[in-house]
């Protein structure tokens, strides 16, 4: 019923316009920004066992797994820690040498997918600390790992996982900054501006929630293609992975994404004129590259979407529709650019007349190998 779903045509709806409350929620007790510290307890972790960690494996299948691809960029930077990321599936038949000191984490919303646990008793059996970043309580990916963070989204009832994966990139970045803090790897004031920027985020969320009608208008324009192509460098690959996904899982359109860098040795042999290609690009030391990337595809007469937080004029010239979103910094801007994609997917999928929370094939948890 519409009362069930807030008043909301659809759980999937009323889920993206939750994430402001759902990212605070996430951020609440954890953060101590004021003295630019953290709440190592709420990883289960102490401060030292934090220190020690020289290695990370990020474990995760669909929506979950484009957060650890997230979390690999941002605890490399903000941690400096080598992270390994892989598909629950894969890696659990591997023969992986464990370096000693490792710290694996299962990225689970329900906390129930089969191969994530699979993985999750694998990496047990060789004896290596673990930690479940999971959603829902007294899962058993919380029950079984060593440590459980939670991401305290609140239930997801739609199939395709908008706020339970935003608030995972959130808890990944809060687990960077904790193993930054206790390796020392950062002055504290650097530390202090991170903690501060998160604070800014849900509101900053609720900013880009604004953009809904203009999406829904691209929407009209777009909903008849056959196929999407979505780019991004750096942090923002997987979030053009996370956006591709959506598309394809609620709307039935073939969407793929790709790092931007690497189109021209394939995807842009789909190019030709409107072909619908989707750029994210933060206002970082990756725009310019982003921007040879986009006049590569306007000079095939593809039809350029650009999500940005630069307005940078060429940037603006360059796309056909330019959806402007107001950036925080290079990582947290993962989480404000995947409020439009999810808004695009929902409005395609809804011309197109696909049933948004419980599309085909698809279920919410995969318990099943
Ligand atoms: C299914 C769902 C996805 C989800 C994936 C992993 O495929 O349809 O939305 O991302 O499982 O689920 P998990 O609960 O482990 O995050």
């Amino acid at each position: 019923s519409m009362a069930e779903k807030g008043g909301f045509k659809h759980f999937m709806l009323k889920e993206i316009y939750e994430q402001p409350r759902a990212l605070s929620d996430t951020i609440r007790g954890r953060v101590l920004s004021d003295q630019g510290k953290i709440v190592f307890e709420e990883f289960g972790l102490t401060r030292d066992e934090m220190r020690r960690i020289e290695k990370i494996y990020l474990v995760a299948c669909g929506t979950s797994y484009h957060a650890c691809l997230i979390g690999e960029y941002i605890i490399e930077n903000i941690a400096q820690i080598p992270v390994e990321v892989d598909i629950a599936s894969e890696f659990r038949y591997r023969n992986i040498p464990f370096e000693k000191n490792s710290l694996f984490v299962a990225i689970t919303q329900s906390g129930e997918t089969a191969d994530t646990l699979a993985a999750l008793r694998y990496a047990k059996k060789f004896g290596v600390k673990t930690l479940s970043i999971c959603n829902v309580l007294g899962s058993t990916a919380s029950r079984e790992a060593d440590a459980v963070f939670y991401t305290h989204s609140g239930p997801e009832i739609g199939v395709a996982s908008t706020k339970a994966f935003t608030c995972q990139i959130v808890a990944l970045y809060i687990l960077s900054i904790g193993l930054s803090i206790a390796k020392g790897v950062f002055p504290k004031i650097f530390i202090k501006n991170l903690l501060e920027e998160l604070l800014l985020l849900p509101r900053m969320a609720e900013e880009t929630l604004l953009l809904d009608k203009k999406i829904q208008l691209l929407a009209k324009e777009v909903y008849r293609k056959p196929n999407f192509l979505y780019l991004g460098r750096g942090v923002n690959y997987p979030v053009a992975l996370e956006g591709a996904l959506k598309l394809k899982e609620i709307s039935y359109i073939h969407a793929e994404g790709y790092a931007a860098g690497e189109m021209k040795h394939g995807p842009i042999a789909l190019v030709e004129e409107g072909f619908p290609v989707v750029f994210i690009a933060s206002d970082d030391l990756y725009l310019e590259k982003t921007i040879s990337n986009i006049e590569e595809i306007k000079a095939r007469d593809g039809f350029i979407i650009t999500i940005s937080s630069s307005k940078e004029e060429k940037l603006k010239k360059l796309s056909d529709r330019f959806i402007y979103v107001e950036g925080i910094n290079s990582y947290l801007n993962t989480v404000l650019f995947s409020i439009p994609l999810q808004l695009l997917a929902y409005h395609v999928a809804l011309l197109r007349g696909c049933d948004v929370d419980q599309p085909r094939n698809l279920a919410k948890s995969v318990t099943v190998e």
